[in-house]
């Protein structure tokens, strides 16, 4: 625990509002963040928790522009989503605002005047990219090419997402413009630079030698950027959608949307706290810790830190910046722009009531040092046997019990025997680890210590087996319900982070009013507490449900095959006399059955006009049942040379179509023709 600060500011990476969030943030970014925040309240350390969206930048005004409606449409509808959503979530922002809103506007606007005035910025003429057909310059998302890097194709104007690198749009080999898709030409344009060069050694000193303690993957992106050496940085777009840059002559020119958004962490706290706001930002005694996924720490920890350098003023920097990897999805990237991803909003709709479950399995695998996968099979593993089987199961078995032996009412402690004792300084263990995993931002090992909680209580249980002592002695089952009351008060609390709505459930059945961190592993229930009605805490989830989810994976999946497919390039020219070389024709498939052991293909019987059925073999099982073809007409080549597939020998080759997903259709005629007739 960190003795000299007195307050921690918890900001999170504000969302961009071009779609509502997904679970790769949530796991990346909300969920940690809340857990932390919610750990020092049971503390009871101050501390603030600030959010929201993050409204201008590129993203934004390219879905605004494919939808035909303003920025402004579209961050308005993705804002109140996105708000909406966290709150369900229960994810405990002190102030959820966005970047839109005046207070910010002044805020970003009076920081650039200052370093302004201040001769903090360089200002240069450069030539940047221009798309002459869309008649404007092209930065960031605006423009993709070739990564001069590791040579990705799809890298963007300010970042390659394959190798992290962050770029210059004029850095890309072959640019195109994103909105028009033509190729750019450069002009010159009049820029503010922020020198981050000025401030590298400071951030060597700061981050390479003071704080050796951040974790490897945000240490490590560090050093590489610092290694490289640092350069001055555009601060400012040739954009309408932005706050204005507030200088004369800076008409068309807007704030970068990287220098404007990290000020809406401390707009957003003007907003919250208008008279004590400096006290969060400016007070060495206050610790700073960003919550970001593992695309901003660059941001995060180069460029903010150097501009609130560059203001003074006392500005602190931030004393841990816990960034995590990504999150995939079944295997495959998340992706706004391909659909590919878990919507909290759907999620919350599609499982009412089940916000833990997916704060739990975030948690479980969440991408702290290497990214993740998330699978639905996984959710419904972990609901069913850990949350339902393991924490639910123990509470309920509490409750039951207590109603049948003792109506209800928690019994009083009697003498302690050594397994009771044990279960104390069990509990005492798991405490420490559970507290230092949480300092330390070890989420996924502080709730398997929360979880440790119940997984004892159901040990504890078995072993005294009160069910059977009942009848012999009954003053001991007093003594077993009430150590297993006390370690329900203990989940409640251990698990309040990650699960506050299983917790506050649990304290109200418990009737613990005021849940502190220090009651953990002690005993905060008191004897003669009415226990209300057991209720599940966990209901188990379905296949059925969690084959709604996979069928609508399946289904994106397709349509965004669909939509990347690209035709084969046509093969080498041929003349008419090659093309009569074969001899298509039409027939009717009498009939058609599985090849027995292989599992790809049909034996077909084909009336083709000659009065003599044709046999032939066709790997196409995978794609239909015999029955869908039996009836149906065909086409096949009928001059190909015979071949012994399976024991079975093939007079010729069904013609069928390769589609975008992998999938393969059979060719019939458009209208029924003869059977042996030609196709020419
Ligand atoms: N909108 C950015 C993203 O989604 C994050 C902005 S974080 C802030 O990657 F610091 F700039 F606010
Ligand atoms: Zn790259």
């Amino acid at each position: 625990m960190n003795k000299e600060f007195k307050r921690t500011l918890i900001t999170t990476a504000l969302p961009y509002t071009n779609g509502p969030v997904h679970i790769g943030h949530l796991a990346g970014v909300y969920i940690p963040a809340d857990i932390y925040a919610r750990y020092l309240r049971l503390a009871g350390r101050p501390v603030i928790m600030i959010g929201g969206s993050d409204e201008h930048g590129v993203p934004i005004t390219l879905k605004a522009k494919a939808e035909g409606v303003t920025p402004q449409d579209i961050v308005d509808r993705y804002h109140a989503i996105i708000k909406k959503s966290f709150e369900e979530l229960g994810i405990s922002f002190d102030i959820y605002s966005r970047t839109t809103s005046g207070i910010h506007h002044e805020t970003a606007s009076e920081f650039f005047r200052h370093l302004y005035e201040k001769g903090e910025f360089e200002e240069k003429t450069t030539e940047q990219l221009y798309d002459p057909e869309a008649k404007q310059f092209l930065a960031d998302r605006y423009v993709t090419g070739e990564c001069p890097i590791c040579h990705n194709p799809n890298a963007y104007g300010d970042q390659c997402e394959k190798c992290g690198t962050s770029l210059n749009a004029t850095d890309l080999i072959n640019p195109r413009s994103a909105i028009s898709g033509a190729v750019p030409e450069l002009r010159p344009t009049h820029h503010w630079y922020l020198p981050l060069n000025k401030w590298e050694p400071t951030l060597r000193e700061w981050i390479l030698n003071g704080h050796k303690e951040w974790k490897s993957n945000v240490y490590g992106q560090c050093k590489s950027w610092l290694d490289l050496g640092l350069q001055p940085r555009a601060v400012s777009r040739d954009l309408s959608w932005g706050v204005p840059v507030p200088v004369e002559g800076a008409e068309g020119k807007v704030l970068y949307v990287w220098f404007d958004a990290p000020i809406g962490y401390i707009s957003n706290t003007k907003e919250l706290l208008p008279d004590s706001w400096e006290t969060w930002w400016k007070d060495p005694e206050t610790r700073i810790i960003n919550f970001i996924g593992k695309d901003n720490i660059v941001f995060h920890c180069i460029v903010f830190p150097s501009m609130l350098m560059a203001y003074g003023d006392n500005f602190q920097l931030p004393d841990n910046v816990p960034a995590n990897e990504f999150l995939n999805l079944e295997g495959d990237k998340i992706s706004t722009s391909r659909n590919w991803a878990v919507w909290l909003n759907e999620y919350l709709i599609d499982f009412p009531g089940k916000q833990d479950v997916l704060r739990y399995v975030l948690t479980a695998n969440a991408p702290e040092t290497k990214d993740n996968d998330f699978t639905w099979r996984d959710f419904q593993a972990r609901n069913n046997n850990e949350l339902a089987a393991i924490l639910g199961n123990f509470v309920n078995r509490v409750v039951v019990l207590t109603h049948k032996y003792f109506d209800g009412k928690v019994p009083a402690e009697g003498k302690l025997l050594d397994i009771d004792r044990e279960a104390y300084n069990e509990m005492q263990v798991l405490k420490t680890s559970l507290t230092e995993n949480l300092e330390n931002f070890h989420f996924r090992e502080a709730l398997k210590d929360a979880m440790g909680f119940a997984r004892l209580g159901n040990k504890y249980l078995q072993e005294c087996e009160p069910w059977k002592v009942f009848k012999i002695e009954p003053k001991r089952v007093e003594t077993v319900l009430n150590v297993c009351a006390q370690i329900c008060a203990s989940i409640a609390i251990a698990t309040e982070p990650f699960m506050p709505f299983a917790a506050t459930k649990l304290a109200k059945i418990f009737s613990i009013a005021d849940m502190q961190w220090d009651m953990l592993a002690t005993k905060p229930v008191a004897a003669g507490t009415a226990l209300g009605q057991p209720e599940l805490l966990f209901e188990k989830i379905d296949d059925e449900t969690i084959k709604k989810q996979t069928d609508r994976l399946e289904e994106i999946k397709k349509q965004n095959a669909l939509k990347a497919y690209k035709p084969e390039p046509v093969k080498a020219e041929i003349g008419i006399p090659e093309f009569e070389k074969l001899d298509i024709r039409i027939g009717t498939v009498l009939s058609c059955e599985r090849v027995p052991k292989a599992d790809k293909l049909l034996k077909f019987s084909i009336d083709d006009g000659t009065g003599t059925p044709r046999t032939i073999v066709s790997g196409i099982a995978q794609h239909y049942q015999p029955e869908q073809l039996t009836g149906k007409q065909v086409c096949f080549i009928a001059n190909l040379a015979p071949a012994k597939i399976r024991g079975v020998v093939s007079q010729g080759m069904i013609l069928s179509a390769l589609n975008s997903d992998g999938s393969l259709r059979v060719i019939s005629p458009a209208d029924k023709a003869t059977n042996g007739a030609q196709v020419k």
